[in-house]
């Protein structure tokens, strides 16, 4: 069992990650959130049976479509109707059971029910685990963009059982695999602590020789407990994303363009990330920040765990960029990348030229 607190004063809240905690889940809850209201849960629609024995020590459980495409306002319409036609009062408390789609919306539902009640995060995909169950960023997708309606509202706890990856095929593994590697390569920006993140994973993969994903599984624990403690740090320190906090970023404008391009089907984030974290160090390298060594051992990682898919290569450069440049975090017509600057180190630049990103593309 590990424990660690998301330091932000009066709405600090501890995340508890532990092998089987969901066996337990109602007397965890007692022992770690204090509201003594009801509880909303909600999920979805692939979850819940698969998670049936434990959301059945719920009354009240609200299952949504499962997909990115059902992270809309429709689907809020139909929780929040949900909820009011239950009389949700103010004292009650929205459970969020699943993955980074479900935690999302029901965060945003919390954020706005009633003008805001509590909720609890139990996120059941890697992706979630050890990063969107954290962070307090809720909201939901508009046509012209994801994430585009939204709010900031911290949960007043998170509950993390590694089991539940037991039942998520490799893909989704791939997704939350490419934020981990993601959190090795910001750790001395991210935090005081010294996990020495990048060699721990090294190891787990040098160990592992050819099967890494059932050597992982031995190890979820500590790698979400590291990954989670590196998000609550930055998220202490910068809540809403004036600065600090686009470090999370890394990899992700290459990333994002890429599954813009490719219509979000063909790769999976984490694979996209790869592949944006990839680009970044070549940005970088061009721009004389990361020198040839961490360059060759950081791109090695990416690729020893599987994430690069062959055919991520002959990008079309220009589809690339315009995507680039439509991305939420542009401002000023300016393409803010997060880039390496030292082993470990990240910064956040807006003074790229165009045709330095463009010969960083893949
Ligand atoms: P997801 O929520 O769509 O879940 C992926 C799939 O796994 C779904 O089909 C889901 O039903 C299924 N699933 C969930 N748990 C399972 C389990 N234990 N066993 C079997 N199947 C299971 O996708 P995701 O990758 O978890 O999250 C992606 C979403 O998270 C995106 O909408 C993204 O915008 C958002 N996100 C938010 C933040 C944030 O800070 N709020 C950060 C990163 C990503
Ligand atoms: N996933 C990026 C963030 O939470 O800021």
């Amino acid at each position: 069992m590990k424990k660690l607190t998301v330091e932000l004063n009066e709405k600090s809240y501890p995340i508890i990650i532990n092998y089987g905690l969901l066996d337990d889940i109602k007397s965890t809850i007692e022992s770690n959130y204090k509201g003594n209201g009801r509880f909303f849960v909600i999920t979805n629609k692939t979850i819940y049976p698969l998670y049936k024995s434990v959301l059945d020590n719920f009354e009240h459980v609200i299952q949504i479509e499962d997909g990115e495409e059902f992270k809309n306002f429709k689907t809020f319409e139909f929780i929040t109707d949900k909820l009011l036609e239950a009389k949700i009062e103010r004292g009650d408390c929205i459970i969020a059971f699943g993955g980074g789609v479900v935690g999302d919306m029901a965060g945003y539902a919390a954020a706005s029910i009633l003008r805001g009640i509590d909720y609890i995060q139990i996120p059941t995909t890697l992706l979630s685990q050890v990063d969107s169950s954290v962070g307090g960023k809720t909201g939901f997708n508009h046509k012209m963009g994801k994430n585009l309606i939204g709010a900031f509202k911290q949960p007043k706890l998170v509950l993390i059982d590694p089991k539940t990856l037991d039942t998520l095929d490799n893909r989704q593994i791939k997704t939350g695999l490419g934020e981990i590697l993601k959190y090795a390569f910001i750790e001395k920006t991210a935090t005081d602590n010294n996990f020495g993140f990048f060699d721990k994973l090294k190891t787990l993969k040098d160990n592992a020789k050819n099967d890494l994903y059932s050597e992982l599984k031995n190890h979820w624990e500590e790698i979400i407990y590291i990954s989670v403690s590196m998000k609550a740090d930055v998220v202490s320190k910068d809540e809403q994303e004036k600065g600090l906090r686009a470090i999370l970023n890394f990899g992700h404008t290459f990333g994002h363009a890429l599954e813009k391009i490719t219509g979000y089907k063909k790769y999976t984030h984490g694979e996209a990330v790869a592949a944006g974290m990839i680009m970044a160090f070549n940005t970088a390298l061009s721009r004389g920040f990361a020198d040839r060594e961490y360059y060759k051992s950081a791109v090695g990682l990416i690729k020893d765990y599987n994430l690069i898919s062959e055919d991520i290569r002959n990008l079309n450069k220009n589809n690339m960029l315009e995507a680039m440049k439509s991305d939420k975090k542009v401002s000023h017509s300016t393409i803010k990348l997060v880039l390496p600057v030292k082993p470990f180190e990240v910064r956040l630049f807006d003074d790229t030229e165009e045709l330095l990103i463009k010969d960083s593309l893949l």
